[in-house]
């Protein structure tokens, strides 16, 4: 999908289909032209302003375009971003069924009710380009035609420059997110840790850098409990490093996601029931590969800020082969942690366990992030609409919350407190991967094993299991992966000092 922003004084058009957006109790101004039609349109009763409502009308007349969408946006003055998103992805996909090749899109200020014009500019692009999403399975037929792939963004209100910066940062986000998507949604076979490790390589750039560790540099580095989980798999792991550093940086970030590229559980073997699902377990990854795509697109053009981001994947598959590692194998992880593996499905702790120890020790930062599809107890918490996050700062809890409500991408606190960090003692190790069932709490656990390897660096945990996929349909996702997170790590980069 490519977007075009064009001067709102373009004159009248004779395209194939023009879309405007309505608001309740207004009539809409497609200049004076159209305006005899509007007023036509709007005489049959059938021009509806309800929110994500599309009327399609033809005006008939020569000079004028072929046809004319009304997308509806309800009340003005309860106008949000999830609104203004879903009503551009509602007007891509009726362009998209409609098989035009362009379309031509209306803003007024009218629209965007009390968003600000960089918001609601960010908000409309990434509605366009995610509504335009569709993964593409590999098929034997020919693959179906694409259409409404380009759009001319028309945008006349007052903050034209502050609109177009914001469709600008709104494009890479989204760009970034299907470039996630695609590779979240690839089955286990097609996309192995050595696919992601040759997909992370092509996004180095300027200030960017990319170097793959493989079994042997983990090895050397003594990371036991990566390399635990990966001994059931005949697929080589790979522990990716992206190191975004400009000149006279000041502070780093680590952001570490786990990847995961398919959890069968291992010894501790899962039922066959949506165990294909699985295929998400590396969204965590995922989503740290998309903010780079970001990065390497021009996600922080124009801010002068000097924060080094190192983004961490650890990347193997859980399988129960022939030397897997057995439920009460004990395994050091890099630090000299030592671990009780009492669930070889706990796996994503263990192999973040090594991929944090390495990145504190590595890059002292300042400040750490993880992601991860880490626990099933997170959806039945929270479900699919958001994800959880706990950790060890309150300040980076609550950019990174604050983050996520300016992208729609919800967080919602869960406790790390001491008497979780104390349920992951081991008899037999000094941490066990899974506290006791009698204790309950599944996902405060997995946060509370990943603190052990974190220690005093500012950290917070994001767990995505229900974020990652699942999600209600909504216009610019209609299932699959969600690509979560890209959007809200992108915004948060940007916002650091
Ligand atoms: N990848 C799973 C978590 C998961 C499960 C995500 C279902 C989405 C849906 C993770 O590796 C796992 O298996 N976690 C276990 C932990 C348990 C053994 C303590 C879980 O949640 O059951
Ligand atoms: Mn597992
Ligand atoms: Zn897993």
């Amino acid at each position: 999908m490519k977007i075009r922003l064009v001067a709102a004084k373009a004159a009248p058009s004779t395209q194939e289909l023009l879309v405007a957006f309505v608001n309740q109790g207004k009539t809409p101004d497609l200049g004076r032209a159209l305006a005899k039609f509007v007023g036509k349109a709007q005489a049959t009763g059938d021009l509806s302003t309800d929110e994500r409502a599309a009327n399609l009308f033809y005006p008939d007349a020569s000079g004028q375009p072929k046809r004319v969408l009304f997308v509806g946006l309800g009340k003005a003055e309860q106008r949000t971003t999830e609104k203004l998103r879903r009503a551009a992805a509602v007007a891509q996909k009726r362009a998209e069924a409609l098989r035009v090749g362009t379309f031509r899109l209306l803003v007024s200020d009218a629209d965007l009710g009390d968003v600000e014009p960089t918001v609601a500019g960010r908000a409309l692009a990434e509605g366009l380009i995610l509504g335009a999403y569709r993964y593409e399975k590999p098929t034997g037929e020919k693959a179906k035609a694409r259409h409404a792939q380009r759009v001319e963004l028309c945008y006349g209100g007052k903050g034209q420059k502050a609109f177009a910066q914001g469709v600008e940062l709104g494009r890479i986000g989204a760009e970034a997110t299907v470039f996630s998507r695609d590779l979240e949604n690839l089955p286990g076979n097609l996309a192995t840790p050595t696919v992601l490790a040759r997909e992370a390589k092509k996004l180095q750039g300027a200030n960017l850098t990319v170097k793959v560790l493989d079994e042997a540099a983990m090895a050397k580095l003594k990371m036991g409990a990566l390399l635990g989980v990966a001994r059931g798999s005949v697929q080589p792991p790979k522990l990716i490093v992206m190191d975004y550093k400009p000149a006279g940086y000041k502070s780093t970030v680590c952001i570490v996601g786990k990847g995961l590229t398919f959890d069968t559980g291992g010894i501790s073997i899962k039922p066959s029931a949506k165990m294909d699902e699985m295929r998400y377990d590396m969204c965590g990854g995922g989503a740290v590969l998309g903010l780079f795509h970001a990065l390497k697109n021009g996600g922080l053009r124009g801010l002068g800020r000097k924060v080094r981001i190192v983004g961490l994947v650890p990347s193997t598959e859980n399988m129960p082969g022939g030397d897997a590692q057995k439920p009460g194998d004990v395994v050091t992880a890099c630090d000299g942690t030592t671990i009780e593996v009492l669930n070889t499905d706990a796996e994503g702790r263990l192999i973040l366990a090594d991929a944090l120890a390495y990145a504190k020790k590595t890059y002292k930062p300042q400040r750490m992030i993880d992601l991860a599809t880490l626990t099933g107890a997170v959806v039945v918490a929270l479900g699919h609409e958001m994800a959880g996050i706990m950790g060890t700062d309150e300040d980076l809890i609550d950019e990174l919350i604050d983050a996520g409500q300016a992208s729609d991408e919800p967080l919602w606190q869960l406790p790390l407190w001491d008497v979780h960090r104390d349920q992951m003692k081991s008899q037999f190790a000094d941490v066990g991967n899974i506290n006791s069932p009698a204790h309950g709490n599944g996902s405060t656990s997995g946060g509370a094993f990943l603190s052990y390897f974190t220690k005093d660096v500012a950290w917070a945990h994001i767990d995505i299991a229900g974020a990652a996929w699942g999600a209600l349909a909504k216009d610019y996702y209609t299932g699959g992966a969600v690509g979560t997170a890209v959007r809200t790590l992108l915004h948060w980069v940007r916002s650091l000092k």
